[in-house]
């Protein structure tokens, strides 16, 4: 059994797997607290990760029937993200580890979203492509074996999630924007307006939302008060369109080579229906399986990082006690 944490960003995370079989996944988000902020607030965060922290992993123990002494090793995610966020679990899994001289595992976050595809029911055998998108990250991960991952191609500026966050809180939509913006978006024309596609005739697999976000900021200002009220459906229906496009041309792209047998989605965007309708029908069109992982598994949590803990050696006690955390 690995007992697991997770505090990269706003949701505090444990859990406690036993090989690819996650016994518990605690989370406790905190996107309430920064809603009135319109964003994540890292400060506040790492105060309530360290509030948080002991409780979750209590939690998870209690779930999953077992105590620390159960336990074989620890894991915890040591980048990247908001430094402050993960010093708070970098220094709790030293604690918890160096009390009973267990050996800890330093994980990162990108290869955790990987690994939460290893998890049962049904867990998926490299190779695979992965496209992860997130608030902090947009890749897609050429996974080849279970130890690790080669990034193909990423953001350039924003993550796809920080794009429709920012967008709805243009839009006047609260905190987390992403599933506003989709809700928003079921009762608009994405045709209705044009926002660029961005990266289309880049070569590459690199993706970019900074042009678009600049395209919907320009598109707001040309409206008045009340033609912005009577058309903000359409706003976020195309803007919406115009981030899943980009993903999904990406895609695309990846699996025209024809390595690829099997995609897989991770990242709090892959909650997102017109992103998992438009990349079935692109791994269709390419003869490729696509799995989707439950929301929970998608989002951040702690069991995916014990997912990938199984394949990264771990450290003895006392070689992690002089650990930092990192937030590239
Ligand atoms: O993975 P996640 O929970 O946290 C990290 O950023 O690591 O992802 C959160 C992001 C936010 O930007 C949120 O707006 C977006 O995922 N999101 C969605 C949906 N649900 C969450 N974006 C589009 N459609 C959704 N249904
Ligand atoms: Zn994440």
């Amino acid at each position: 059994m690995i007992l697991a944490l997770e505090t990269s960003c706003d949701d505090t995370c444990a859990a406690v797997v036993d090989g690819p079989r996650a016994l518990s996944n605690v989370i406790s988000s905190q996107a309430p607290l920064h809603a009135r902020f319109g964003g994540i607030v890292p400060e506040v965060a790492s105060r309530h990760h360290l509030e948080l922290v002991n409780g979750v992993v209590e939690a998870a123990l209690d779930e999953a029937g077992a105590d620390l002494d159960d336990v074989e090793s620890i894991a915890v995610t040591r980048r990247p993200g908001l430094i402050g966020a993960l010093l708070v679990g970098v220094s709790t899994a030293k604690a918890l580890a160096g009390s009973r001289r267990k050996p800890l595992a330093g994980i990162d976050h990108l290869h955790g979203h990987v690994a939460a595809n290893f998890l049962e029911p049904e867990p998926l055998q490299p190779p695979f492509v992965c496209l992860i998108a997130s608030g902090g990250h947009t890749l897609l991960a050429a996974v080849r074996s279970h130890d690790g991952f080669e990034t193909l191609g990423q953001t350039l500026d924003d993550a796809a999630g920080e794009a429709l966050d920012k967008a709805a809180r243009l839009l006047g939509l609260g905190y987390p924007g992403g599933p506003a913006i989709e809700r928003l978006a079921a009762g608009g024309d994405p045709e209705a307006f044009e926002l660029p596609v961005g990266m289309t005739r880049d070569p590459g697999l690199d993706f970019s939302f900074s042009g678009l976000k600049t395209a919907l900021v320009y598109a707001v200002a040309d409206l008045s008060e009340p033609e912005l009220e009577r058309r903000r459906a359409d706003l976020a229906a195309a803007f919406q369109s115009a981030v899943v496009g980009q993903l999904v041309a990406k895609l695309d792209r990846a699996l025209q080579a024809g390595e690829w047998r099997a995609v897989a989605l991770g990242g709090g965007v892959a909650a997102n229906s017109l992103l998992r309708e438009r990349t079935r029908e692109v791994c269709d069109r390419h003869g490729a399986g696509l799995k989707l992982l439950p929301t929970e598994l998608c989002t951040d949590n702690a069991a995916m990082i014990g997912s990938a803990a199984r394949f990264v050696q771990p450290a003895p006690y006392p070689e992690y006690l002089a650990w930092d955390a990192s937030s590239q």
